[in-house]
């Protein structure tokens, strides 16, 4: 297994400042690994990478800052990333987001397609190179169970009235179709890709972007006790992130420890193709998805 100079193990994780992903990424730090945190907001970031540092003694944690509805941004975020790192044994495409309303990135895309599947489809991408070259190298996607089917016909929202969660549901669709068909692209790489179901769990989902209903907040007020802390969810993705017994497993869709079965929708190998034919068209040409994988 290569590894970084300092023969440690190196990880990406992205939405690094809150819930899931600060969880993740505190873990890894936890376990001695390099660890890159992407935030969107520089002072969110770097407060992440503090509390992180205080909590387990790791020195070599490094803050990227980007904001994922943003193309140009995940483009300049990738070419730091490889700047920084000679090796990436781990990416955690894990930030994601909900809107109260239709809202489009700076490409014109709504804005749940753009943050939640064309963002992890990118960024993925162009790290392709970097993750192959340090084989053995897994990516996990962070999904949802909250699923709903995707309106090819009208994936960004233009004709539809806009429905905060129909929208979320659609875009975390997006992680699966995208799982299942970079895994059938990566066949012989040495680099696997799995999507994970977390649970659900406590954590700041939408808040930010200003989709966090009152809904949410009473109930997770009512049964705070009972839901799941982000630490507990992490645990989930840690174990598809490192267990020795997943080396080879890709394509894979997985909830506590094992595999749960995917919507129907997802298992299409044709609408796999399909939506992958349609993010490269909306991530612009030259499409670095399509020429890192080749097919
Ligand atoms: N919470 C649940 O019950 C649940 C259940 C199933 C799946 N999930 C999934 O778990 C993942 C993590 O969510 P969470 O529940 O931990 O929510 P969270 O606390 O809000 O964390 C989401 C992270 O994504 C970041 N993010 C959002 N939009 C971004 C953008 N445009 N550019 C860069 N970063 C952005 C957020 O940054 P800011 O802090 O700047 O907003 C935050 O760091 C998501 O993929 C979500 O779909 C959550």
């Amino acid at each position: 297994m290569s590894t970084s100079a300092e023969g440690k193990r190196t990880a990406l994780v992205t939405g690094a400042n809150s819930g899931l992903g600060k969880a993740i990424a505190k873990a890894l730090a936890a376990m001695e690994m390099r660890v890159g945190l992407v935030a969107r907001d520089r002072a969110r970031g770097a407060a992440a990478l503090e509390e992180i540092r205080a909590a387990t003694g790791n020195e070599d944690l490094h803050l990227f800052v980007a904001d994922l509805a943003d193309q140009s941004a995940i483009r300049a975020l990738a070419q730091a990333v490889c700047a920084r790192f000679e090796h990436l044994h781990l990416l955690v495409n894990n930030a994601g987001t909900a809107f109260p309303e239709r809202r489009l990135s700076p490409d014109g895309i709504e804005c749940a397609l753009a943050v939640n599947h064309l963002g992890p489809f990118i960024l993925t991408s162009l790290l392709l190179d970097l993750l192959k070259a340090s084989a053995p190298a897994r990516i996990v996607n962070v999904g949802t169970r909250m699923n709903t089917a995707l309106d090819f016909s009208d994936l960004n929202w233009d004709r539809r009235t806009y429905r905060t969660m129909q929208a979320y549901g659609q875009s975390k669709l997006g992680n699966l179709h995208f799982t299942f068909e970079l895994a059938r692209r990566l066949q012989d790489g040495g680099v696997t890709v799995n999507c994970v179901f977390p649970g659900v769990f406590k954590s700041n989902l939408g808040g930010t972007d200003g989709a966090q209903g009152l809904f949410w907040k009473l109930v997770a007020r009512l049964l705070g006790w009972a839901i799941p802390s982000a630490e507990q969810a992490a645990r989930r993705v840690l174990y598809v992130a490192n267990a020795p017994e997943l080396a080879d497993a890709s394509g894979q869709y997985f909830g506590d420890r094992k595999t749960i079965p995917a919507p129907a929708q997802a298992l299409d190998p044709e609408a796999n193709r399909r939506l992958w034919q349609i993010s490269e068209m909306l991530t612009a040409s030259p499409s670095p998805a399509g020429q890192a994988v080749g097919k």
